[in-house]
């Protein structure tokens, strides 16, 4: 057997049940749940998970679409993180120090086809991280990709000092809401914007100091008000086109954007004499490829992250803990802008 491949069942295998996308579109259209996949071993150097939670993330949908950076071959199941228990430990993999029935969180590699939302995943050993007992099922899935990117962001990439103002955009949504806390716990100000006084309400209880309804009022006087007019130290950029174009322009002497993702559709322009002239930086975070580049920052990170936990300075903002079969209908609703913080699928009851 093919390790993480999906394979057509013959003779006698085990089956597990999975969404999988045949077709690239919206996901309400090409999710499919299919109850005959034969459950993959792990292949050299991976580990097979049986799978309690998959957190859902708004790239879930892009990958339906075709809209990813990855482009896994069809048909595949999407699903980037996971919490469960391990399966099966593929050769080489137990060098980790992970041992079957270890509970752990897991970012299952999607070039193989097989993402987090099917009752057995497989992901390779640097991928999976032992959690503990404190975080349950979702909490778990939900601590993954949005601190680690968050955590990156903040401490490497923009350098965040304490007694800095932060300024979180798309705050109640899943790496803003990590964000928020994150920016707290490293001593910043922190000042968020959503978009309606029920996600503003989100972004105070998650923390934020200050919480703009940046489609009632203009983020930018706001900002450039609360901070005397300095501006605002650090900019965390999940959204881009004209929320990027404005951040500009409330971006403090010295100030980092990070730009993380573009949920509002349109890819900003930089303006490199605007950035010149006032002393600021635009840059780029793809956590993602720190397993590439620098699997170990990965690993201590995760210690990180797990410490600030358990000293009750993060707590994942779990929303929604949703059954398997909506996995759909919840993607819809994280398109429409109609969810906060994680929408968790228990995968297992
Ligand atoms: N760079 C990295 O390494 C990295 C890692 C993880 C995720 N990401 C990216 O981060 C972005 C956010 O992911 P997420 O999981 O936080 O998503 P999410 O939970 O769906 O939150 C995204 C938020 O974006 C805001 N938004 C603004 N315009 C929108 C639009 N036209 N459609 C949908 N939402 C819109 C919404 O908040 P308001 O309604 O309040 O505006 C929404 O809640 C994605 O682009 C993802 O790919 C990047």
């Amino acid at each position: 057997m093919i390790g993480g491949k999906l394979q057509r069942p013959s003779g006698k295998v085990e089956l597990m049940r999975a969404w999988q996308v045949h077709e690239l579109g919206e996901p309400i259209d090409v999710l499919r749940v299919e109850h005959n996949v034969a459950i993959p071993q792990p292949g050299p150097g991976e580990i097979s998970i049986d799978v309690a939670a998959c957190a859902l993330n708004f790239p879930d949908a892009l990958l339906c679409r075709g809209q990813y950076q990855e482009r896994p071959p069809l048909p595949f199941t999407p699903g980037l993180e996971v919490s469960g228990t391990i399966r099966a430990l593929g050769q080489g993999s137990e060098a980790r120090g992970l041992q079957i029935g270890q509970r752990v969180a897991a970012q299952p590699t999607l070039a193989s086809g097989l993402g987090g939302l099917a009752e057995v995943t497989i992901a390779p050993m640097a991928n999976v991280h032992p959690v503990p007992d404190s975080l349950d099922d979702a909490a778990a899935a939900a601590l993954l990709v949005i601190y680690q990117t968050g955590w990156s962001a903040l401490t490497r990439r923009a350098n965040l000092r304490p007694g800095e103002t932060l300024l979180v955009h798309a705050g109640a949504g899943g790496v803003g809401s990590a964000a928020i806390q994150l920016g707290k716990a490293l001593g910043a100000t922190v000042i968020a914007t959503a978009g309606g006084p029920a996600k503003v309400a989100v972004c105070r209880t998650l923390g934020a100091d200050v919480a703009i309804d940046y489609q009632a009022e203009d983020f930018v006087a706001r900002v450039n008000e609360l901070t005397d007019g300095r501006g605002a130290d650090v900019v965390y950029d999940p959204v881009g086109g004209d929320i990027f174009d404005r951040s500009t322009k409330c971006v403090a002497w010295e100030g980092r954007i990070v730009i993380i993702g573009f949920t509002g559709g349109r890819i900003a322009q930089s303006a490199t004499n605007h950035v010149l002239i006032k002393n600021y930086s635009v840059i780029g975070l793809h956590w993602g490829n720190y397993r590439q580049h620098e699997p170990d920052a990965v690993d201590r990170w995760h210690t990180e992250l797990m410490d600030l936990h358990q000293r009750g300075a993060i707590v994942p903002y779990v929303s929604e803990v949703v059954d398997f079969h909506q996995v759909p209908q919840r993607l819809v609703a994280i398109t429409n802008r109609a969810t906060t913080g994680k929408v968790v699928v228990r995968v297992r009851d």
